[in-house]
């Protein structure tokens, strides 16, 4: 096995994007925590790779304090440091804004924002304990940027999570713990998605395709990494250029 000389925890590492950006770390020699509300399937990943990097998994729920606590607690315990937060975990719930209830806005604002807000927190407490400063990687969405269609919970926690990145950037310097956000477009993490996206969003795209979770882990790896070193409070979209698409034609 590989020595690591720096650790990480990935929220939401048991599937899609997330997973991406485990095996991602990994490749780098990093120490990854997969850690996930599907036990069972962390730990599936982190048995699957198997590149000589210590690779752990851990359960959690990111919208209970406690939960998030022994997660982060227990994750430092075994890897013995704690350099980078990605906070991936987060739903894609979608509902009409007239139909939207309580208890649906409550769900996605405390699993997206608050599990950012809670992980970032618990997490940043460790690093400052460490003195070796660190980064937080926050996956936003382009949801957060502009309006969507059902997306009125969804749209706004990830809205909050940039503006939260900004905050803790802010605050958190001091430490020299620097906090970024990757901000995907429609990323294909399912094999029973189509090939392309609809078209009303593929006509918007310059690059006019899925986004591949390899491609996004590439983004939040390099916002991870030492050689992101004077950049913070940042939103960095990957996209395919959804986000600053104008005239399209003509
Ligand atoms: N797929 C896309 O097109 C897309 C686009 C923009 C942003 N995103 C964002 O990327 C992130 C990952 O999305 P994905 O497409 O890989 O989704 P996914 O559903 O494949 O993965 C999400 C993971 O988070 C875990 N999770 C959900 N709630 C949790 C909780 N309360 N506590 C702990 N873990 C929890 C799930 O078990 C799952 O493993 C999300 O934050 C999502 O909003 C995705």
């Amino acid at each position: 096995m590989k020595t690591s000389t720096r650790t990480a925890i990935v929220t939401g590492g048991a599937s899609g994007i997330g997973k991406a950006i485990v095996a991602r770390l990994a490749r780098d020699g990093i120490a990854v925590a997969v850690a996930d509300k599907d036990e069972k399937q962390a730990a599936e990943v982190a048995s699957n790779i198997q590149n000589g990097s210590q690779i752990m998994s851990v359960g959690v729920d990111v919208s209970d304090r406690t939960s998030v606590e022994n997660m982060i607690e227990l994750s430092h315990e075994r890897l013995g440091s704690l350099d980078i937060l990605i906070c991936n975990a987060g739903i894609m719930d979608r509902a009409p804004f007239m139909e939207m209830e309580e208890n649906f806005w409550d769900n996605v604002l405390n699993t997206n924002l608050g599990g950012v807000f809670r992980c970032s927190q618990v997490a940043a407490r460790y690093m400052i304990a460490g003195s070796r400063g660190g980064r937080i990687v926050n996956v936003a969405s382009n949801s957060g940027i502009f309006g969507g269609r059902g997306r009125a919970a969804y749209g706004a926690s990830k809205a909050g999570i940039i503006n939260l990145t900004q905050t803790m950037a802010i605050e958190l310097a001091e430490h020299n713990i620097l906090v970024n956000a990757v901000a995907p477009g429609p990323t294909k993490t399912r094999a029973d998605q189509p090939d392309a996206p609809w078209p009303s969003v593929a006509m918007r795209m310059p690059l006019n395709r899925y986004g591949r979770p390899e491609e996004i882990a590439e983004v939040a790896a390099f916002l991870a990494s030492p050689a992101c070193s004077f950049t913070t409070g940042h939103v960095v979209s990957a996209d395919g250029g959804f986000t600053i698409a104008g005239i399209m034609e003509g």
